[in-house]
């Protein structure tokens, strides 16, 4: 078990929300650990926890170079004293990118798997070989999204939460909307905005639902409108929007996931999308590592790295 920093929900105040009625807060998971930053901490939990009860010695899970999944895997690890094995997407590029240096100095074993292997990540066979050439591994799959992680993402939303009318979220691989469904009340409504192009999102969230037999009682949406291009994509609305929303409350975004969640949700208010006295949580996922490794990929600095 790993200590956690209380929650916070900071209310922000701004004179756009005023003009249109809404309150919004944003529940900082970004603060909620030093090294685990966000969803992860919720997503890692009871996988690290099954590992060790288990009697797994190592982990071993995928990701991207820059991967949020990564460094705080190989932070987590670390500190439930497992060992970990990162294979990454893609060839191998010296000297390491912070996101990856950062998970080797944890101890995180680096390995590289080809684009053509890694699409095979999530195949039976594939997952076969694995276990064979690592023995003893708990398999973690991409991005943490399981059932273990569902569990853990179930527990973002609080009771103290239960009286905000909107819960809003980014989307990667849905693991963490999937677990606030989960937790939904009935009289609110959860909206994922997602970071990926394309509607297949929809598709996998009910499989996941399914899955995990989860019923909710709230309303779900999801959003796939501010994507900017594709994951990972960007333009300079975004860049700018990221530095003014630091400008104004002081919290940093990253460009892949909660720059755009909170993007799309500055639109949606300005849009008059929601309700006047409608109350609106905003969950901050974490990931601002992400933006040491932008700023190595495009030169363009983001919050955190001007301090
Ligand atoms: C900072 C951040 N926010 C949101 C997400 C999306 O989470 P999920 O993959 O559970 O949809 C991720 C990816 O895991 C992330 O790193």
């Amino acid at each position: 078990m790993i200590q956690a920093n209380p929650i916070v929900n900071q209310t922000l105040d701004h004179p756009i929300l005023e003009e249109k009625g809404v309150e919004l807060a944003i529940k900082r998971l970004d603060l909620i650990h030093p090294l685990i930053s966000g969803n992860k901490f919720f997503k890692l939990k009871y996988n690290l926890e099954e590992a060790v009860n288990k009697g797994y010695k190592s982990i071993l899970t995928f990701g991207g170079a820059y991967s949020n999944h990564i460094q705080a895997s190989a932070a987590a690890t670390k500190l439930f004293g497992l060992n970990s094995i990162g294979l990454i997407r893609g060839e191998e590029t010296l000297p390491l990118n912070p996101t990856l240096d950062f998970a080797q100095s944890q101890g995180m074993k680096i390995e590289y798997v080809n684009r053509a292997d890694y699409r095979r990540k999530n195949e039976t066979e594939f997952l076969d070989e694995l276990k064979k050439k690592y023995p003893n591994c708990f398999i973690i799959p991409e991005g943490g999204t399981n059932s273990l992680a569902i569990q853990g993402t179930a527990e973002i939303l609080e009771d103290g939460d239960k009286d905000y009318s909107d819960i809003i979220l980014s989307i990667g691989t849905g693991g963490t909307f999937t677990g606030i469904l989960k937790s939904l009340q009935p009289n609110q409504k959860a909206l994922g905005i997602s970071s990926l192009k394309g509607s297949f999102i929809n598709k996998e969230i009910s499989e996941l639902l399914e899955k995990n037999q989860i019923l909710t009682n709230g309303e779900w949406e999801i959003n796939t409108a501010y994507h900017f291009g594709g994951y990972a994509k960007y333009n300079q609305v975004l860049i700018d929007f990221i530095w003014e929303f630091y400008e104004s409350f002081g919290i940093v975004l990253d460009p892949i996931y909660t720059g755009k969640m909170m993007f799309g949700i500055w639109d949606l208010i300005k849009k008059d999308q929601f309700l006047k006295g409608s109350k609106v949580l905003a969950i901050h996922t974490g990931g601002p590592q992400g933006n040491f490794g932008f700023y190595e990929r495009t030169n363009i600095k983001l919050p955190l790295l001007s301090e």
